[in-house]
């Protein structure tokens, strides 16, 4: 059983990573989700990932909302992908579950310091709300046992020539991440441009039959008409959920340990992950790049740990 905190800000892909965690209390403990301001604005994160709980049948689940905004940079949000409310595609009821009053950050914290044997940090956002944990409290590094995150990219950027939107919306968050010395595994672009939610896949999710599934079906098919369009692809990259999929199935995912720099200067390329794939430098590994996956297997994970799910 692994202990974990989903930092996110849903956006359908955040939404449908959710899904999958809740759909394996086997393997994964949701200690508490926190939200963060990224595909939309802070409140509507908090909101959905609120409604996503709810969908599951899993209004126990505490929700905490964090940064309202980057550390440094402006910010912008993605609704021309998500929609004005984040989760275009499923029309979801308000949620009758509570936010919780403490701050995602403190909970964080919190969370980590109260741990015996450490807790598994998964963000699917920009990492706005685990930097600021990290300065306001450095003791909680050793207490982290990884962080499997969804950004970034080796290859080619998709908010910007050069960078992915998670870390393009905070650099300055993320490279106080990437230097914190914690295990991490990143999951980019470079995999997630190979998770397409083709028709068929999509068609064989919403055979599924039950709310949920329509719900998630209804969702990648509005969040995935701009992305497979602007692609080209057969279908559209399915992110977040592959940080899930990896706790639970790391066979399906390969990569490699090598050293990863965010860069935060110039505007040209804000918020590229700098890979040193092929070993140019001397600077040790700092994180394990994901680079490939089996996604047949993914999607076959993703599809039938949903059809547990009642809602
Ligand atoms: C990432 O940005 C958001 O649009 C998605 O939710 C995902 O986390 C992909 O670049
Ligand atoms: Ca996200």
């Amino acid at each position: 059983m692994i202990p974990i905190i989903i930092d996110c800000d849903p956006g359908q892909d955040d939404a449908v990573a959710l899904l999958l965690a809740f759909a394996a209390p086997q393997e994964l403990e949701v200690v508490g989700v926190t939200t963060v301001a990224g595909n939309v604005a802070l409140e509507l994160t908090a909101e959905n990932a609120r409604k996503v709980c709810e969908l599951a049948g899993r209004s126990d689940v505490k929700v905490f909302a964090g940064c309202p905004r980057p550390t440094v940079r402006p910010l912008r949000t993605a609704e021309h992908v998500h929609g004005k409310t984040g989760l275009d595609g499923a029309d979801l009821p308000a949620p009758t579950m509570k936010l919780q009053d403490e701050h995602a950050v403190d909970f964080i914290i919190a969370t980590l310091l109260g741990h015996e044997d450490g807790v598994t940090l998964c963000p699917t956002g920009p990492l706005t709300n685990i930097a600021v944990a990290m300065v306001k409290e450095p003791r909680i590094l050793p207490k982290i046992s990884g962080i499997v995150l969804m950004g970034g990219a080796i290859g080619a950027g998709s908010t910007t020539p050069a960078a992915e939107f998670n870390i393009y919306t905070d650099p300055h968050a993320a490279e106080t991440v990437f230097t914190a010395g914690v295990k991490l595994t990143m999951l980019g672009l470079d995999v997630t441009h190979q998770a397409l939610t083709t028709p068929e896949r999509l068609a064989a999710i919403r055979a599924i039959g039950t709310p949920v599934a329509a719900a998630v079906a209804g969702m990648l098919e509005f969040s995935g008409k701009r992305n497979a369009e602007r692609f080209g692809l057969a279908g559209a990259p399915l992110h977040d959920p592959c940080v899930i999929a990896y706790l639970l199935a790391p066979d399906l995912f390969a990569g490699r340990e090598v050293h990863v720099a965010i860069e935060t200067a110039s505007e040209l390329t804000m918020g590229r992950t700098v890979v040193d794939w092929w070993g140019s430098t001397d600077r040790p590994a700092n994180a394990t790049v994901i680079d490939r996956i089996d996604a047949d297997g993914f999607f076959a994970l993703l599809t039938e740990r949903l059809a547990r799910l009642e809602g």
